[in-house]
């Protein structure tokens, strides 16, 4: 495939493919390395909009339709999550490979369905996990590789806003979305932080999810972004987490969209026998001749996590290299995710298989 233009197609057009996706095709078109052939919404005048301002010759409104006429090589699915599994599955079985964003699915039944379908197809998958890509985060994953942390045995992740609701789209709805901030930004730091510490396999975990702000007036609702109507309200607005892995590693998770504390926290902690690496910002910490250092990065080059992985995506699937975000360790993470629901809902710790 290496001198075919690949021809794209992008499945839903709301705003994660307006602000990342459709650019990132559109200098890769300039390359001459691909081609933006169609974009589909079920939102005739977004399609339209999106057409026009991206310069995408072909429109569809039903999906199905567009992968009937497209003979696709990619397909860049940008729904909410309730049509991850879906439209991949169609799009696989199509002949086209697939980039999804995250989550993978609403559950690992769903993901399940989408990694047969990539083996039966004999096509790439790949969840959109930008924070793969970004600069600081890749120094981590070089690091640990090295093994400049020595045994890794313990990390944690938290992603904590205080007054963060998402209020466009379909986050705050649980058919839709299948949960609040943990499958929504959870799944960012889960992945992240569980690919650094080199993808452990999970046994068991222990949630706890609550809803205290989001379905109660003047709390926050509307503070960031559109205000959806109150009742519609039925996610989580924060959860914690404790998971086991196989070897012995353990890991800690907070996620909240709305919380009373003094400030916004995003970051990582993960501790090894010989060092230690935290974020925002960005230092490691390491023992030798019996004292404690601590070098901090305070300049990384630019590097957009979205933009990266399509560019990734694409050469993957052109030069038929492997992709760096597994279907399988996605499944991994969407059984987390299920299982940190469950272990809430059952008030105690739940096996993972
Ligand atoms: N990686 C990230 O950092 C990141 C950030 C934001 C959103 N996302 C993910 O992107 C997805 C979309 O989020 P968003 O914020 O863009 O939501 P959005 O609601 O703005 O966009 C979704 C679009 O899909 C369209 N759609 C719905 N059903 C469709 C169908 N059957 N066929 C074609 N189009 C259809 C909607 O009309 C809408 O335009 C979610 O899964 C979300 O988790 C990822």
């Amino acid at each position: 495939m290496a001198d075919k233009k690949l021809k794209v197609g992008v499945i839903g057009v709301g705003s994660i493919a307006q602000v990342c996706h459709l650019d990132a095709w559109k200098e890769l078109e300039a390359k001459g390395t691909v081609e933006l052939a169609a974009v589909c919404d079920i939102i005739p005048e977004r399609v339209e909009m999106v057409s026009k301002k991206w310069d995408v010759p072909k429109t569809y409104t039903n999906y199905k339709t567009m992968l009937k006429q497209g003979d696709f090589d990619i397909i860049d699915v940008c729904t909410q999550n309730r049509l991850h599994s879906s439209i991949s599955v169609d799009a696989l079985h199509a002949g086209a490979n697939v980039l999804c964003e995250k989550p993978m699915a609403m559950n690992a039944k769903e993901c399940e369905a989408m990694l047969a379908a990539a083996k039966q197809s004999k096509r790439k998958l790949m969840v959109a996990q930008n924070m793969r890509f970004e600069a600081g985060n890749e120094r981590i994953k070089a690091m640990i590789d090295r093994g400049d942390l020595g045994e890794i045995y313990f990390g944690e992740a938290r992603y904590l806003r205080r007054r963060g609701i998402p209020g466009w789209g379909k986050f705050h709805i649980k058919r839709e979305s299948a949960g609040g901030p943990l499958i929504d930004i959870g799944v960012h730091m889960l992945d992240l932080i569980i690919w650094l510490m080199g993808c452990p396999k999970p046994v068991s975990a222990t949630g706890h999810v609550s809803r205290k702000f989001g379905d109660r007036e003047g709390l926050c609702n509307g503070e960031w972004g559109v205000p959806y109507p109150l009742k519609e309200f039925d996610v989580e607005d924060h959860a914690a987490a404790f998971i086991r892995f196989e070897n012995g590693i353990a890991l800690s998770l907070e996620v909240s969209w709305a919380a009373n504390i003094p400030k916004d926290v995003q970051g990582l902690r993960i501790l090894g026998d010989k060092a230690g690496v935290c974020t925002e910002p960005l230092v490691i910490t390491s023992a030798a001749d019996g004292a404690l250092t601590s070098m901090q990065y305070d300049w990384l080059p630019e590097q957009e996590g979205h933009r990266m992985e399509i560019l990734h995506f694409a050469a993957c699937v052109r030069d038929g290299l492997p992709v760096r975000v597994k279907p399988q360790e996605s499944l991994r993470i969407q059984q987390i995710l299920d299982a940190i629901y469950e272990s809430s809902k059952r008030g105690k710790e739940v096996a993972i298989k």
